[in-house]
């Protein structure tokens, strides 16, 4: 057992979803029949669905009641003032819209200021973010520090970004060809790794001084903070809000997944300072999702988040979340299993490519590995690895594979308890002790964009 605590739950449940484990022979039987791959599955067929924290998360008796008290006006609504409220309050800029969810935000942001062959860098681009700004004609850029790449590195703050290479790159291509720039907090696609409040002053520095309007992907901006005042140097004594205030008085603007952070199930944010942009943003958001107080969401939705996005700064539920990841990842790293370190903040990331060394790259181990772990134990993760990222270069005719080869388990906001996690914990451990007896997969189908969709396999 582990000497990493599990943390009390600070809150006590009062409804409850049945959730119900299949038999080993229909768990065969299901992955068969969804060409093994997990995003085919019925959810009905999974006991433990890791597979995303976004729009997973358990509402509180406090949002529940507020989606009673949604204003369905067309315009005006009181849903929306209180929305506006929440979001003036916690994040200080001039102007806001919501919008369905993130991926929406960032094609209104996209929409209005990406031209064709323009750049925009960041640490670390979420899969979204960048199809977003390449359906634009525009080129996105991560510029992570090194330390990202190696997954044992303990740096506190692997989601920074390198400010030299930054640097570099702003002076080579300047404001005529950098429309904005971004960076994500926590990093998604580098293990949920925080980035310091230093590294955020540098990033405005940069922008700033270059005149680049900086963005924020705030998904996990909460999770973020909560890191930093844990962390870094002259932040233990302030509240995860003031240092949320003071992150986001270092951007011009940001974009919001509510989905994850503000605990609601459907729901996003974009907002800005500059009005005649806002202006911009408005009429698109007209024409794609609906009249700027709503943003293609109902007023009860509008309700859940203002609600929601003060829960999710909670500094209670805060240490709950951020203690109940680490507890997964020191289980499983006590029994020898290589995750990426430190555990991030909405997930633990297990290095596929050390758990299976005798798979390579191009019979996807972690696939393989997430195959596994629902054939063992009914539980779905998510391949963050070769059958995501790998991609076929014709300038050299060849495949070009990722650094990291992932099987990312996913922690949905207060939805599963400790035991819930054990015997997740347990179902991997049985996994490794025969380890050597899993095969690698070879690909049946794949479309060309975001193949692991609706990708087919077939068992080696
Ligand atoms: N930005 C980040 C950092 C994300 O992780 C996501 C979604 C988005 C933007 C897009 O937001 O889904 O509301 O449109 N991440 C989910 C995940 C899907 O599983 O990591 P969305």
């Amino acid at each position: 057992m582990t000497t990493q605590q599990y943390p009390p739950e600070p809150f006590r449940i009062k409804v409850m979803e049945p959730i119900r484990i299949v038999s080993r022979e229909e768990r065969e039987e299901k992955l068969k029949t969804a060409g093994y791959n997990l995003f085919a599955l019925n959810a009905e067929d999974i006991y433990i669905d890791l597979l995303t924290d976004s729009g997973t998360g358990a509402m509180s008796q406090e949002q529940w009641a507020a989606l009673m008290r949604g204003d369905e006006s067309y315009a005006g609504a009181r849903s929306y003032h209180r929305l506006k409220a929440a979001v003036e309050d916690i994040f200080g800029f001039k102007y806001f819209i919501p919008t369905h969810q993130g991926r929406a935000a960032e094609n209104i942001l996209s929409a209005c200021l990406v031209e064709r062959d323009q750049w925009i860098p960041s640490n670390m681009h979420f899969d979204t973010t960048d199809a977003n700004i390449r359906a634009r004609g525009g080129q996105p850029v991560n510029l992570v520090i090194d330390e990202a790449a190696d997954p044992a590195n303990p740096h506190p703050f692997k989601g920074n970004m390198d400010i030299a290479k930054l640097k570099a790159f702003v002076a080579k291509h300047g404001r005529d060809q950098i429309p904005f720039g971004m960076i994500t907090v926590t990093n998604n696609a580098g293990g949920g790794q925080p980035v310091s409040m230093e590294n955020l002053k540098m990033v405005s520095a940069v922008y700033r001084e270059a005149g680049i309007p900086f963005v924020i992907d705030a998904a996990r901006y909460a999770e973020n903070c909560y890191f930093i005042q844990q962390r870094e140097a002259g932040y233990r004594n302030k509240s995860v809000k003031a240092i949320a205030r003071e992150m986001f008085a270092l951007a011009d603007g940001m974009t919001m997944s509510a989905k994850k952070d503000a605990i609601v199930n459907i729901g996003g944010l974009l907002c800005v300072n500059d009005e005649t942009l806002f202006q911009r943003i408005k009429n698109e958001l007209i024409l794609r999702e609906g009249f700027p107080t709503y943003g293609g969401l109902a007023g009860r939705d509008l309700d859940a988040m203002a609600v929601g996005l003060y829960e999710g700064l909670d500094e209670s539920y805060l240490a709950y979340r951020i203690g109940q990841t680490l507890y997964l990842s020191a289980r499983l790293n006590d029994a020898g299993i290589p995750t990426i370190q430190p555990a991030g903040g909405h997930a633990v990331y297990v290095v596929a490519n050390q758990f299976l060394p005798h798979i390579p790259n191009y019979e996807f181990p972690a696939q393989a590995l997430g195959v596994e772990l629902y054939r063992e134990g009914g539980i779905r993760g998510v391949e963050i690895g070769s059958v995501m990222f790998a991609s076929f270069d014709p300038k050299d005719n060849a495949w070009h594979y990722p650094a990291l080869e992932l099987l990312r388990l996913t922690i949905p906001r207060r939805v599963y308890t400790q035991s819930h996690f054990d015997y997740v914990a347990n179902a991997l451990i049985r996994i490794k002790s025969r380890a050597n007896e899993l095969r690698g997969f070879k690909l049946t189908y794949a479309p060309e964009l975001l193949r692991h969709f609706t990708a087919r396999f077939e068992p080696l």
